[in-house]
């Protein structure tokens, strides 16, 4: 039996600039993303990417699933549920680190659980558990500003974590960093999401990125926005960074970016091999 977190089904979405054109962002998207059923019974959540070029309709996807942006045609569901708002069982990270900027890292961590009324002691407990988890530990009382890029984005992820969602959509989180520190953000980020159980949509324009995390990409073309292909990724778990010199991997990527230069429209893809 699966358990279908996410579907889109027909999604369409123009928008109207300033000056009266009309873009169209995103045409006939579908997707279905079903958690898999763990030994214990339990649900273990996906994760997948989407893959495409600069201005291709990834954000406005993830947006509409988010409950930030309504589409003007088809349908947006999770857990069965039509999307017509934000909603606590989806937690979102964006490329810019959205910590607030007058909350210590703590404060940021413990901020959902503030809202949703969570007890003393277990609040401590999950923000302890995700500082330790992201490496924070040392820096429970600092101000976001006073930290690296690379840290910001770990208060960020610790933050929509510490909820709980079942459904996480990272929009280009990484995008800012340099090599090092984005390759040590995927580890962390798939480790988390391994302790989480957690269906994650990852939106990047990287293809060893997307090919590193994901369990399927879906590959977007633009103009209009849309998903022209599914691949699944087949490398086992736990990965190790060392798999991405493999040759089984590259094979992969080549595929993945020849399936990308084929996506109709003008956008930039970036290629790291
Ligand atoms: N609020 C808006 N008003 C007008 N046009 C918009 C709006 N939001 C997005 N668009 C247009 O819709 C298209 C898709 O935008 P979107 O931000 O979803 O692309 P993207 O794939 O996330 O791009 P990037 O890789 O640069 O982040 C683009 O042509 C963009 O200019
Ligand atoms: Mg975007």
């Amino acid at each position: 039996m699966s358990n279908i977190k996410i579907q889109l089904r027909g999604v369409g979405r123009t928008f109207v600039a300033r000056d009266g054109s009309r873009v169209q962002a995103l045409r006939d998207v579908n997707m279905e993303i079903a958690d898999e059923v763990g030994l214990d019974g339990g649900d273990i959540g996906e994760f997948r990417v989407i893959l495409g070029p600069s201005g291709c309709g990834k954000s406005t996807v993830l947006r509409a699933i988010a409950g930030l942006d309504v589409p003007d045609l088809g349908d947006v569901l999770v857990n069965g549920r039509k999307v017509t708002g934000p909603g606590a069982e989806r937690g979102m990270v964006f490329q810019k680190y959205t910590s607030f900027a007058w909350l210590t890292v703590s404060q940021n961590i413990a901020y959902g659980l503030d809202l949703k009324g969570t007890p003393e002691a277990e609040k401590q407990k999950i923000v302890s558990h995700l500082i330790e988890a992201t490496g924070l530990r040392g820096f429970e009382n600092a101000y976001p500003r006073t930290l690296s890029g690379g840290m910001q984005q770990r208060v960020a992820i610790a933050r929509t974590l510490a909820v709980r969602p079942q459904v996480i959509l990272m929009d280009e989180p990484f995008g800012a960093l340099d090599a090092q520190t984005r390759n040590d953000m995927q580890d962390l980020l798939m480790r988390m999401w391994a302790e989480s159980a957690a269906t994650v949509l990852f939106v990047t324009h990287d293809v060893a990125e997307a090919v590193y995390l994901a369990d399927r990409i879906y590959i977007m073309s633009s103009r209009p926005g849309t998903i022209i292909e599914e691949i699944h990724v087949p490398f086992p778990r736990p990965r190790e960074e060392s798999i991405k010199h493999s040759t089984a991997f590259e094979q992969l990527e080549e595929h993945v970016l020849a399936r990308l230069r084929s996506a109709a429209g003008h956008g930039q893809v970036r290629v790291t091999v």
